[in-house]
């Protein structure tokens, strides 16, 4: 197997999967693309309900928004390259290029619609399964790509540094470099080292690590963790954004989102006597910021011992319901509900990391050769809290970027003597998966009840004590067990709470560095 590659991305969302594309056309460059996934579409991205924002050349409210969504605490120099560069980039790649279909007006038009927190409908959507669409349509146009390589089943395990190898602390350059990673081939039982000139990580986010979370299983903060461990530098840890709306219905291992564009269409949120509560929380009700929102339902919820409270769109028909938003409109039809009569429980979960690697605004962290994009990095457009559909924007926009900064760079760049890197060495210990399992859901209720929307110095430093505890143990546990992507991922994942839980701890000290980056 082809282990050597002019750049390695791990992550196959829109960020990977849109670096890849710009890297990989009208070049000879070989692009690595590998993902733990066992098949290439497994990513948030594929998950994405509501849109993606188009930046209109006439918008002059979306630098507004944005501020106000997140508490005047976004980085306005990343704003700008969204106003700047998003819209050409959302017409090469997506509609020219992956040819994605989003919703049209009668006239042929782009058809947009408005979430929380938007003073006016700027949102391209495709149903409500726009991720899907466009995560497809990529992967699609990927396909035809001869260049670019998609790789499954295979689980980043830990980024290569010549500083871990014994090269001298006085050759700084090659000390700080990452020149590939360890990767665990999940079918094989082994691992590779696949040495790269560049690396981009477009690992996702780290929201499974709560009990209630909207995300695929692989959001358990593998790309931080692994930043961390090589000395790279997170930010904004503790900004973790809960979606006010999520399905409450049997305990699933993800909560059924439910789009903030039923809101944006008109659909209100009671209490169980039927009251709208929202206007006792914020003027603008339903369409708050989701913060706001999330924090409403969840004091609802404490204050009166509710299990819910109700999203209620039974103003509109069965017909439009069932073509607008057909994923939703089946998925309560599994559970005997009928949105267009019945009210919808719902639920806040967690569902989007804002802080993330620290990257400058073409996707470089503070580590040499080592890009960073989409939700893994944090360029610091989204603050303490992100607007609804800059996700899949940012994701877009960051990893073309991060694609066109390397082009310029790329050529000065040798490969790494892979006989100077060591092989990895194999443990053989059997452990009981068992115990991975109730490891996980120690690590899940305790981030939801201290570490969640309610957050206090008290329940932050007791979740700290236990996840500090875990984490002693998993790591002896780790380094003697024979190796598997669930191992792999609760090392991370306990590493990460604790990076979550101390930057919480930290508190206001991140919003100052957000805007000072
Ligand atoms: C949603 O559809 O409500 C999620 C969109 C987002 O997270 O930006």
């Amino acid at each position: 197997m082809k282990t050597k590659y002019d750049i390695l991305i791990i992550g196959t969302g829109i960020a990977g999967l849109t670096a890849a594309i710009k890297l990989a056309e009208n070049t000879s460059l070989e692009i690595g693309l590998i993902t733990r996934g066992e098949k290439p579409e497994e990513s948030n991205t594929y998950w994405a309900q509501g849109g993606i924002i188009y930046v209109g050349s006439e918008d002059k409210k979306i630098s507004d928004d944005i501020q106000l969504a997140s508490k005047n605490t976004s980085y306005d120099e990343a704003i700008k390259v969204l106003l700047k560069d998003s819209s050409r980039i959302l017409n090469e790649v997506l509609i020219e290029k992956a040819k994605t279909e989003f919703n049209k007006n009668e006239d042929g038009s782009l058809a947009m619609t408005q979430e929380a927190a938007h003073s006016i409908p700027r949102i391209l959507y495709n149903a409500d399964a726009t991720g899907k669409a466009i995560e497809i349509s990529l992967l699609n146009y990927i396909n035809e790509i001869k260049n670019i390589s998609i790789l499954t089943k295979m689980t980043a395990i830990d980024l290569i540094t010549p500083a871990h190898h014994g090269v001298s602390i006085h050759q700084r350059y090659e000390k700080d470099r990452i020149v590939g990673a360890y990767v665990f081939d999940q079918e094989q039982n082994k691992v590779h080292k696949f040495l790269a000139k560049k690396t981009i990580l477009a690992t996702g986010g780290a929201n499974a690590l709560y009990l209630h979370h909207t995300n695929g299983l692989g959001a358990r903060g593998d790309g931080h963790a692994m930043v961390r461990r090589a000395g790279g530098a997170l930010t904004n840890m503790e900004f973790i954004q809960f979606h006010p709306t999520t399905f409450f219905g049997p305990v699933a291992q993800k909560r059924f989102l439910l789009t903030e564009a039923l809101r944006g269409e008109g659909a209100k949120l009671l209490n169980p006597k039927g009251e709208r509560f929202m206007k006792r929380y914020h003027k603008d009700l339903e369409l708050a910021p989701r913060d706001i929102v999330s924090d409403a339902i969840m004091t609802e919820m404490i204050e009166n011992k509710w299990d819910s409270v109700f999203l209620d769109i039974t103003h509109e028909s069965r017909e439009h319901l069932e073509t607008r938003f057909p994923t939703i409109f089946n998925h309560l039809l599994n559970h005997k509900l009928d949105m267009s009569k019945d009210l919808i429980p719902v639920v806040p979960a967690a569902h989007y990391t804002c802080g993330g690697v620290k990257t400058d605004l073409d996707g470089q962290t503070s580590l040499k050769d080592l890009y960073a994009v989409g939700e893994v990095a944090c360029t610091g457009l989204h603050g303490v809290n992100r607007l609804a559909s800059t996700s899949l924007l940012e994701g877009l926009t960051f990893g073309h970027k991060a694609a066109e900064k390397i082009l310029t760079e790329i050529s000065d760049n040798n490969f790494y003597e892979g006989e100077k890197i060591k092989d990895w060495t194999l443990s053989k210990e059997h452990f009981d998966m068992s115990l991975i399992n109730q490891d996980k859901m120690v690590i899940k209720h305790t981030m939801w009840n201290y570490v969640g929307i309610k957050k206090s110095r008290n329940r932050l430093l007791r979740a700290k004590a236990m996840v500090s505890e875990l984490n002693t143990q998993i790591q002896k546990f780790y380094k003697d067990a024979v190796l598997h992507d669930d191992l792999i991922g609760l090392r991370n994942s306990v590493e990460v709470c604790y990076i979550i839980i101390a930057s919480s701890l930290r508190g206001h000290q991140s919003i100052k560095e957000s805007k000072e980056k």
